[in-house]
């Protein structure tokens, strides 16, 4: 029953096309203040090589769930808690509000609901710790228990979000393409400083080719999906790199480092040679 319910609410948030008039906008007001690569790396957790939102995450859920027990209990530590999960909600939030401006569509309403049932927790605790401070316990008790079931609905949707609708997730992590050297293009077809999709195996590649120099990389972006080879190339200083014409993540195509994110994961890379005129690839032991 609650299962089916969860599940209805979903729906109906996934297709309610009237929450783009709000999502929208904000979305892309956030994306303009998190552009700034410094900015961008710290908060997708490109600096951590995981994403930073969903371990943040467990900061708040954890204080205010052990808040509400020990509330129950009638312990008075409980107030440390809940100050500490109202702490931890503000960088949690800029993290999540940071991966939900590089959503589209269904995941952008979804995350704009998950937004606000975690803003409104976030408010229902520190009215909680107000009514603490004033000593109206039983008050404070009950705004808590309140925040906790909103933060949980938020939860629900941030699940949903990660694990369903693969937002936050690595999107290279299979398959990941031929063991064994596989012819995949002919030399003469691969033109320099031009980024070229081919198939190895099953697997979409990108290669580039700089004088003598062919790199590969997993075509397919860590981030969300993009497709590397519709980016552009440039030069950082410790090589040349391409950007994902997506949502901006930047990898080094030497080593496929995330240079600038969203990105959080490396591409997987590719060992490259030619025989006899033929381009052959084969996955990085
Ligand atoms: S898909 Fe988001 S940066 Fe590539």
């Amino acid at each position: 029953m609650a299962v089916t319910l969860l599940e209805d609410l979903v729906h109906r948030i996934e297709h309610a096309d009237n929450l783009d008039r709000v999502a929208k906008p904000i979305a892309s007001k956030v994306g303009e203040l998190v552009k700034p690569r410094p900015v961008r790396n710290f908060l997708s957790g490109t600096w951590l090589g995981h994403p930073l939102h969903p371990l943040l995450s467990d900061l708040p859920i954890g204080a205010w769930s052990m808040a509400a027990l020990l509330d129950a209990l009638d312990v008075e530590a409980a107030d440390i808690l809940v100050g500490a999960g109202i702490v931890a909600a503000v960088p949690t939030a800029a993290a999540g509000a940071n991966d939900w401006s590089d959503t589209y569509g269904e995941e952008t309403r979804l995350g704009l609901v998950h937004a606000a049932s975690n803003s409104t927790a976030l408010v229902l605790q520190i009215a909680s710790l107000l009514a603490r401070r004033r000593d109206e316990r039983g008050l404070g008790k009950a705004l808590s228990l309140a925040g906790v079931a909103a933060m949980f609905v938020g939860g629900y949707l941030g699940g949903h979000l990660t694990f369903v609708k693969a937002v936050d997730v690595n999107h290279t992590a299979w398959p990941t393409g031929p063991d064994s050297w596989t012819s995949v293009i002919a030399e003469a077809d691969l033109a320099d400083g031009k980024p070229t999709k081919v198939d190895a195996g099953g697997v979409s590649v990108l290669l580039y080719r700089h004088g003598n120099t062919i790199q590969a990389l997993a075509n397919t972006c860590s981030h969300m999906g993009g497709p590397l080879d519709e980016g552009s190339v440039s030069h950082d200083g410790s090589g040349d790199c391409v950007t994902c014409p997506w949502h901006g993540s930047t990898f080094r195509l030497n080593d496929g480092e995330v240079v600038r994110g969203p990105a959080t994961i490396p591409q997987p890379r590719y060992e490259t040679r030619v025989t006899n005129g033929h381009i052959e690839v084969r996955v990085r032991p």
